[in-house]
């Protein structure tokens, strides 16, 4: 095989790779809850994170409700606590998708990591954070700037 084909295979193997990885974390079956809003905050039951008996809890659920243009990305942290990242790219503003253990944006491949702060360009700036608190058996995210 000549150099000049094996480098150009080479090349696309390790695109379609970069790209099917990317489509994993990307997609990795994140549930969708439908919030309610009173007031300034979203509610959402911690019951969202549940699965079948003797399974762990989910790690993330992707939060929605019409009055936000990007979903929140709520995470279970490790603490027992919660933190809610807004899913908007600090780049140009594109709707990112939400993994278990990052986030992708699919405009121009940026990732964040679960603490909002970039993995990978061309964003420079951490994702927007949402204040988390908890009241009875749901948990409210404040929209409050
Ligand atoms: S809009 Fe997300 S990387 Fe450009």
């Amino acid at each position: 095989m000549e150099r000049r084909t094996f480098i150009h295979i080479g090349g696309l193997a390790c695109l379609a790779g970069a790209a099917f990885s990317t489509g994993l974390v990307g997609c990795a079956g994140a549930r969708y809850v439908d919030a309610t809003l009173e007031g300034e905050n979203l509610h959402v039951p911690l019951s969202t994170f549940a699965t079948a008996e003797g399974r762990r809890p989910l790690s993330h659920v992707v939060v929605r409700h019409p009055s936000l243009r990007w979903p929140v990305a709520l995470y279970r942290k490790s603490d027992g606590g919660y933190r809610a990242l807004l899913m908007r790219c600090t780049h140009q503003n594109a709707q990112l998708k939400a993994g278990e253990v990052e986030l992708v944006c699919p405009a121009h491949g940026s990732t964040f990591f679960t603490d909002g702060s970039v993995s990978q360009g061309p964003a420079a700036l951490p994702l927007r954070e949402l204040p988390v608190g908890s009241e009875g058996d749901q948990l409210l995210i404040s929209l409050k700037a």
